[in-house]
């Protein structure tokens, strides 16, 4: 076993044996949900809660489907429907939680430094599904995974990241995977959406066409309206597309080769076109999503394989 932590809460510490232990794990879990049979029997007797203080499709989905298809009983908590809109506490709510004797608490916050402030505070495993602006660390390894499938190695890779990168904890996590794997990431976006992003290493990109230029991967990002408190930092929906959306005809600056990938909602118009998002020349968003399941049964089957040793 080479991930021996109770929680998963950041790429930022995982070494690049961690990193790919969740890796090949996934793929032996891909091979599972491409059976007959998606079933294994490593939670069974186990139960997992996702506590979601914000909204998701594939997040929490695959979550519960990757808890089910490893036998566990897998029960899904909506903040909004809770007793944290009568004032209950964060850490109350999910001590109640653990308390029905959970063994692991998948959070999704609106707080940054949520996942890691409830993990020192819970003898349950906690996975970070999500903690404001910070970090996503599922969707890293998963990202990670749909590179290596479609590129057969992670080795000489160029990753460009595209849009919002400030306010992503998409962004965050990726970089921290990606630089310890030794790929190069480049970003690119609206100056005040890539505030302080100099401090990650990565080359910070000033056009489109040199964001696309030699580069093996497209990350596309979405406007994280959501985190932003004052106005958008841009004059109109349209010129941000203009210049900052990946559209049929930028992609002439793009290699050959190339695959665009998204974690989703993706926003079509804005930061990508459909003609691109859609392009089986190129498209690996869907990818993505399924490789999200096999990426979180590895992630509950080692938190809980830990726990056992
Ligand atoms: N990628 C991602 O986190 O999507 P959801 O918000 O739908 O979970």
């Amino acid at each position: 076993m080479s991930y021996t932590k109770k929680d998963l809460i950041t790429t930022s510490n995982l070494t690049k044996d961690e990193i790919y232990h969740f890796l090949n794990l996934a793929k032996e879990f891909k091979a599972l949900n491409n059976s007959d049979v998606k079933k294994a029997k490593s939670l069974y007797g186990k139960t997992t809660v996702n506590a979601f203080f914000e909204n998701s499709t594939r997040t929490r989905t695959s979550f519960e489907i990757a808890a089910k298809r490893l036998g566990a009983d897998a029960i899904n908590f909506s903040a909004s429907q809770s007793s944290a809109k009568k004032g209950e506490t964060l850490l109350d709510t999910i001590n109640n939680i653990v308390a029905m004797k959970t063994d692991i608490v998948v959070l999704r916050h609106y707080s940054s430094g949520a996942a890691k402030f409830v993990a020192a505070n819970t003898d349950a495993h906690v996975v970070n599904a999500g903690d404001g602006l910070n970090e996503h660390p599922s969707q890293a390894l998963l990202d990670l995974l749909t590179i290596l499938e479609a590129k057969g190695s992670l080795e000489n890779l160029t990753v460009a990241i595209i849009g919002d990168i400030f306010h992503s904890r998409v962004a965050r996590s990726d970089i921290y995977a990606m630089k310890t794997l030794g790929i190069q990431v480049k970003l690119f976006g609206p100056p005040m959406m890539l505030t302080g992003m100099e401090a990650f290493g990565c080359k910070i990109c000033k056009s489109m066409q040199e964001a696309l230029e030699d580069t093996d991967v497209i990350i596309m990002l979405r406007i994280q309206l959501e985190r932003q408190d004052d106005e958008v930092p841009f004059p109109s929906v349209r010129e941000y597309s203009n210049f900052f959306g990946l559209t049929k005809a930028k992609m002439k600056f793009a290699k050959e080769g190339v695959i665009i990938m998204h974690p989703g909602p993706i926003n079509r118009g804005v930061e990508i076109n459909s003609d691109v998002a859609d392009d089986p020349r190129y498209t690996h968003i869907l990818n993505q999503v399924e490789n999200g399941v096999a990426v979180r049964m590895a992630i509950l089957h080692t938190l809980i394989s830990n726990k056992q040793g």
